[in-house]
């Protein structure tokens, strides 16, 4: 048995391919920086969900479904103001909007998956402005999915060059193979369980660190750090400390995460045109430090740069706050979810493995009395 069930598998999916040892990341037939950079959410999201890129007329009908769908529940609005009153982190609160989405709608799976797409950027926008005394933005139907999330955000339009660049980060991490929060949805939904209770899991296994958790600390790490020089001595001490380098290391990939690649050549244009270029030269620095010395640390485990560690230049880049960068992810992501719902609902049986016995027998019983 291998911890953690490292290169196990548990499913069989037409929906993306990681293929660790090339670096190679394929969504549905299509190389990740082929197809990032260019579509649309909304070209991506017709082709997860059903297994094609649509033609211009059909993505336009996809496209008017989805921004349909973004209104919240008030009882969902309610329950961010509440947990904004009490400054919940925003992944928290999403966790805890996200299945009032189901509240007074029949169980439908393709109508869950859409409605939770459809509807995570205007919970995280509205709970974003809630949290700094603002109103909720108008839900506006006329704006690109990824446009519309910056508007949720800030209530401002965005240029196109910041919602192109939004878009391709979307496109980049909607789906990767059997991660920790597909498999999560993956299981909840192998029980026949709904894709709404599924996708709500999924959110608790994204929150933690050495998942989509990871952006925040690696802007950390780059932001203490401050100038070049000391980017050496700073990672040296925390590898001393025994901590993980977060935007490092990944499960599968053995080499560069191509995602990184994809993510980095956008924050480069982005940087190039306007942005902090100090910050992104300090970033390049950090990350050329930090491979130098995981690779002397661990000579025997190859630790490259992980998608995380472009996110957070990028993100930040956008102007996003540390605080929205998993809320952002979960934004994306919560598209691979509910296209492997639908598969798993379609195609799968019930996911259910066992366990090791690790404990004792044979121990005599004796009633406690009390
Ligand atoms: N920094 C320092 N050391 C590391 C790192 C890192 N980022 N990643 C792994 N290592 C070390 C481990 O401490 C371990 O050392 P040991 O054998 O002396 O105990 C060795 O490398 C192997 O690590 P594993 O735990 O086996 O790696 P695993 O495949 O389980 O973990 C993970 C992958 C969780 C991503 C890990 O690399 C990590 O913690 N990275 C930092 C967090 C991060 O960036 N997460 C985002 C991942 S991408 C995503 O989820 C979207």
């Amino acid at each position: 048995m291998k911890d953690g069930l490292e290169g196990v598998v548990a499913a069989r999916t037409r929906l993306s391919h990681v293929d660790g040892e090339a670096g190679r990341l394929i969504l549905a037939g299509y190389a990740v920086e082929d197809l990032a950079p260019d579509a649309a959410f909304e070209e991506v999201a017709y082709l997860l969900l059903n297994g094609r890129l649509p033609g211009p007329a059909e993505c336009a009908g996809f496209a008017r479904d989805l921004a349909a769908r973004r209104a919240l529940p008030p009882a969902a609005v309610e329950v961010l103001r509440q947990a904004a009153a009490v400054r919940t982190p925003p992944m928290d609160a999403l966790r805890m909007a996200a299945p009032l989405l189901s509240l007074g709608r029949a169980e439908d799976p393709l109508g869950d998956a859409l409605t939770a797409i459809a509807a995570f950027p205007a919970i995280v926008g509205t709970y974003w402005r809630l949290r700094h005394g603002e109103a909720p933005a108008p839900i506006r139907r006329d704006l690109p999915h990824a446009a519309h999330y910056l508007h949720q955000l800030s209530g401002v339009e965005p240029s196109a060059e910041r919602a192109r660049a939004l878009e391709t980060y979307l496109n980049t991490v909607c789906d990767h193979g059997l991660n920790a929060s597909t498999f999560t949805a993956r299981v909840i939904v192998s029980t026949r369980s709904d894709v709404i209770s599924a996708i709500t899991g999924a959110l608790g296994a994204l929150k933690g660190p050495l998942h989509g958790g990871a952006p925040g600390p690696a802007l950390d790490m780059v932001l203490e750090i401050g100038t070049p020089e000391r980017a050496e001595s700073v990672i040296r001490a925390r590898l001393d400390r025994g901590e993980r380098l977060m935007g490092f290391g990944h499960r599968v990939y053995r080499v560069r995460d191509p995602r990184a690649d994809v993510l980095a050549a956008v924050a480069e244009r982005f940087y190039a045109n306007g942005g902090d270029r100090d910050l992104y030269r300090l970033a390049r620095s950090v990350e050329a430090a930090a491979l130098r010395l995981l690779r002397e640390r661990k000579p025997d485990r190859r630790l490259d740069t992980n998608v995380e560690f472009y996110t957070a230049l990028l993100l930040r880049g956008l102007g996003l706050p540390a605080e929205l960068f998993t809320p952002t992810f979960a934004v994306a992501r919560v598209l691979g979810w509910s296209a492997h719902c639908l598969e798993q609902l379609r195609e799968g049986s019930l996911i259910r493995p066992q366990s090791i016995y690790a404990g004792p027998t044979g121990l005599p019983y004796q009633r406690t009395s009390t």
